[in-house]
């Protein structure tokens, strides 16, 4: 008997197979963080989707035995992640974003950025006129994730989402197409603001990529799956939020607001701008480093900025 025949004769449940399956994802040492945080949460999004059921299965459910084949395809899926060290998000070609289900691949980056909770509260209190806000910039838009939430949450806005490659558009497309943002989204291929000319926003957000070379080169497998353009960004990680900030200011409607993510490398962005005062948003469901700037702010401070 093999060691999958094993397991397919000895565990019963859709519980018993969350925790083998997480039991496989740590002795394996795998990573987490691309929409999961621990080995039981990804054992279970990974179980749930093999038997077609949703993430949110009530737990109820969990001691229901599963058939002979809902056993082969579960303990093959659980086996792939660790045979191969990618995001699950990409064996299964979804991830949740705001609550909204993104179509991915290895294409484009897994979405996990803080500013999802900020889109959902729509830039309160940041914005001061949510209602009156028509144009929007998503800088860097990979999936398409944080473009098409903004679209959702700003119902009267037209929101362009620039990407300099062009296979991560294709992915934002599919997810336009599939929220039925199309006359509202506009993806534009090209680098930062070079698509978008001299339009200006209500509001510009940026995840862009923000590693620096190191730390990237020490990351484990599952973010050298994604794509190394989403992540690494020069020498201090900063070679693209400089940009993003020096030519802000001519895109800015006045009253606009700037929020970028650079996560961990917001200590490096203090050095190197010691004389901006960069606002550091909280966020209730945990991330850190993502800055606001005013569309003031980036005039008064335009020759430290440029
Ligand atoms: C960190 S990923 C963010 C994707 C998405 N916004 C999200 O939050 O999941 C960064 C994205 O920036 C894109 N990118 C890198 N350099 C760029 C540039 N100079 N101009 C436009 N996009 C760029 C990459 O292709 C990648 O899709």
């Amino acid at each position: 008997m093999t060691a999958q025949q094993s397991v397919t004769a000895t565990l019963a449940t859709i519980g018993d197979y969350i925790r083998w399956g997480a039991s496989r994802f740590a002795a394996a040492g795998l990573c987490f963080g691309h929409g999961t945080a621990n080995a039981l949460d990804e054992a279970a999004a990974l179980v749930l989707h093999a038997i077609h059921q949703p993430h949110d299965l009530a737990t109820g459910f969990f001691a229901c035995a599963l058939t002979p084949e809902e056993r082969e395809a579960v303990v093959a899926l659980i086996e792939r992640r660790v045979r191969e060290r990618v995001p699950a998000a990409y064996l299964v070609g979804e991830a949740w974003f705001c609550g909204l289900p993104f179509y991915v691949d290895a294409r484009v980056l897994v979405p996990r950025s803080p500013i999802a909770e900020l889109i959902q509260q729509r830039f309160s209190p940041w914005l001061e006129d949510p209602d009156g806000v028509s144009d929007i910039l998503d800088l860097c838009t990979g999936s398409g994730c944080i473009a098409i939430t903004c679209a959702l949450a700003f119902p009267q806005a037209r929101v362009d989402a620039v990407d300099l490659s062009p296979a991560a558009l294709e992915v934002a497309r599919i997810n336009v197409a599939k929220h039925e943002v199309e006359g509202q989204v506009y993806p534009l291929e090209g680098d930062l603001y070079a698509p978008v000319r001299d339009r200006r926003y209500d509001l510009i957000v940026s995840n862009p990529p923000y590693v620096n070379s190191a730390e990237w080169q020490g990351l484990p497998p599952e973010y050298h799956a994604e794509p190394r353009i989403g992540l690494e960004s020069g020498g201090d990680g900063l070679d693209c939020v400089r940009r993003i900030l020096k030519d802000a200011e001519p895109h800015l409607k006045p009253g606009g607001i700037l929020v970028v993510e650079v996560g961990s490398s917001a200590e490096a962005l203090e050095q190197a701008y010691p004389q901006v005062p960069f606002c550091w948003l909280d966020f209730e469901r945990g991330g850190d480093g993502v800055f606001l700037l005013t569309a003031e702010q980036l005039v008064i401070y335009r020759n430290a900025l440029g």
